[in-house]
């Protein structure tokens, strides 16, 4: 098969793609012909070599250190989380799977971004017939850290949820899982980005100077929760404007939330492939969109990732094998 790979941390130059033995289905696993495969921030995290910090913060934060997926490689390293795509075959042990089931799920090895992988039985839930490759291939990092930052506030109907990177990868589940349970929910997004924004029912605010003047005018009282998904000051911003502490999450900002200005809920703690199953159900139901921003051929992968890290794009970059 056809895989990127990567033999040592570097910039987007590093990553090739290149010829790799076929995974085999061992107990427990099923390999997929995949057929989408989405790209996140924290790939270029890992690749460029500077998650393992941000790794051992995660770690002293949740205290359960042993089972987070590891954030560091093994050389030459593979890329990818989010997949989707035709089983092809099934290992030992699983009754749940057959050939020709149609899946999505995740690899918490990243090895996603090729023409087939390997993946737990556990990770994966059926694709829905009518659900195209590609947001099939993106339901998973993003989506599920928007769940746990929606639910990390706990918004209620007629409270004021602001969220940063409002129409981005994390922030437009956020957002839209805010504004379905009744929340008012202002989005910080750039102009381009305000008309989607206010299809979805969530009033846009633009970011940069003078952004805390601007939200507390389009929200006219009370800010109760803040989901942050950019980092940078966002969590300051969230006191800044009232919201206490254990109402503000950040999907970024570690250091918050060592200091206790902040909770630090993401993809990890959405609740597996049970949430995953939820965010399908709400997508396939027409109650939650997840925009898809491009794809691209898995050999331009490298033009994929320099799209991304200009951290304006409206929803998912979707590699397709
Ligand atoms: N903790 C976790 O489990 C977890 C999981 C997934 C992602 N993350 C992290 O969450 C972050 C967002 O990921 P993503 O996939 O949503 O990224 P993304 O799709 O690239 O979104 C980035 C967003 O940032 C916005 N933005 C750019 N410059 C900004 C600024 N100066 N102020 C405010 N917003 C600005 C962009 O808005 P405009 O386009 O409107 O300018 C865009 O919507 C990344 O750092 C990622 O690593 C964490």
């Amino acid at each position: 098969m056809r895989a990127v790979r990567f033999d040592h941390y570097g910039d987007v130059d590093v990553l090739v793609v290149r010829h790799a033995d076929d995974p085999v289905a061992a107990p427990g696993r099923v390999v997929v012909k995949v057929r989408a495969a989405a790209a996140n921030p924290g790939d270029i995290y890992v690749r460029e070599g500077l998650a393992e910090e941000a790794w051992a913060l995660r770690a002293r934060l949740s205290g359960k250190d042993s089972d987070l997926p590891k954030w560091s490689m093994d050389f030459p390293a593979a890329q990818g989380q989010d997949v989707a795509g035709e089983i092809v075959s099934v290992g030992d042990g699983i009754d749940a799977w057959q050939v020709g089931d149609e899946v999505l799920g995740w690899s918490e090895e990243r090895v996603a971004q090729a023409e087939m992988a390997a993946l737990p039985a556990g990770h994966l839930v059926r694709k829905p017939t009518r659900m195209s490759w590609e947001v099939a291939g993106s339901m998973c990092v993003a989506p599920m850290a928007g769940l746990a930052g929606a639910e990390a506030v706990a918004p209620r109907a007629g409270e004021t949820v602001v969220v940063s990177g409002a129409a981005g990868a994390v922030g437009a589940v956020a957002a839209q899982l805010a504004r379905r349970i009744g929340a008012e929910v202002i989005g910080l997004a750039s102009e381009p980005n305000h008309a989607w924004l206010r299809e979805h029912g969530i009033t846009p605010v633009t970011y940069g100077d003078g952004q805390a003047d601007r939200i507390r005018a389009a929200a006219g009282g009370r800010i109760d929760a803040f989901i942050d998904t950019f980092g940078e000051g966002y969590v300051d911003l969230a006191h800044e404007l009232g919201v206490p502490a254990e109402r503000v999450n950040t999907a970024v900002d570690f250091q918050a939330a060592i200091d206790g200005r902040a909770r630090i809920a993401g993809t990890n703690d959405a609740g597996g492939a049970a949430a995953l199953q939820r965010l399908v159900d709400l997508v396939a139901g027409g109650e939650l969109e997840i925009p898809i921003a491009a794809t691209y051929p898995l050999a331009e992968v490298r033009d994929a990732y320099r799209r991304l890290a200009g951290r304006h794009t409206h929803g998912r970059i979707v590699l397709i094998p």
